[in-house]
């Protein structure tokens, strides 16, 4: 089970199974109980993280305390690697969201796994761009959309990740408070409230508690355009 979950990740998915082994073993596993903190901002760090169970926020706080979250990351995904190519402090705050395991590498021992093995180095760079294009996308949101149409964005990416398809639709339990929700897509509490509570109305998604159940995919997706 662990192992499948860490084939899908960049690090793994280049490897033979002894090469996979190899690197299994350099690594040690860390459990956080739900709203527990691995690291802050601002942190020195040399460790990255791969989740295997459960799921993790990446968040930021303003000078005047207010928060923003950067994503959401569940099984086989990575993080804590951008303090080690671009070396400074950790960049986000990362939080259990539910009961979380980890594995995690030192950077040092990255370094040495990368020698020699330029495929995983283009996993991980495959990775980083393809968070920079993510991140770009999220900044011309911020500009171009309203919040109905981020909010709609947020759980079809979420649903992605962690939707389960059943009869009446896509069961996405995402784990989040409304709160956590509106810090995802920049927006306050209420804002987001009325997004849903209005999709609710149009029967494309069913509010149930930490989860959602999206209904009309198909609208869902055309508002998030
Ligand atoms: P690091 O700065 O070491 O610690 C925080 C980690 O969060 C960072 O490395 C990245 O791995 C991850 N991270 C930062 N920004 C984003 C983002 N926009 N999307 C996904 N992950 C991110």
């Amino acid at each position: 089970m662990e192992n499948d979950v860490l084939r899908q990740g960049p690090l793994f998915t280049e490897l033979d199974d002894a090469d996979a082994e190899a690197l299994r073993s350099s690594m040690s596993q860390t459990k956080l109980r739900r709203g527990e903190v691995l690291f802050h901002e601002g942190d020195s760090g040399d460790k990255l993280y791969i989740v295997t169970d459960g799921k993790v926020k990446l968040g930021r706080t303003s000078s005047d305390g207010r928060e923003n979250l950067l994503a959401i990351l569940g099984p086989g995904q990575m993080f804590g690697e951008l303090s080690l190519f671009d070396p400074g402090p950790r960049s986000a705050t990362v939080t259990a969201v539910t009961d979380t395991v980890f594995l995690s590498l030192s950077h040092e021992d990255l370094l040495r796994f990368l020698d020699g093995r330029p495929t995983v180095a283009r996993g991980l760079l495959l990775q980083l761009a393809s968070r920079l294009r993510r991140a770009n996308d999220v900044a011309a949101d911020l500009v171009f959309s309203d919040v109905p149409g981020r909010v709609a964005k947020a759980l079809l990416d979420l649903a992605d990740r962690f939707g389960r398809t059943a009869d009446d639709g896509v069961h996405v339990h995402h784990d989040l408070t409304q709160e956590e929700l509106a810090q995802l897509v920049g927006a306050s509490r209420e804002t987001v409230n009325k997004a849903l509570a209005d999709f609710a109305s149009r029967g494309w998604l069913r509010l149930e508690p930490r989860s959602v159940v999206i209904m009309d995919l198909e609208r869902m997706r055309r508002r998030a355009r």
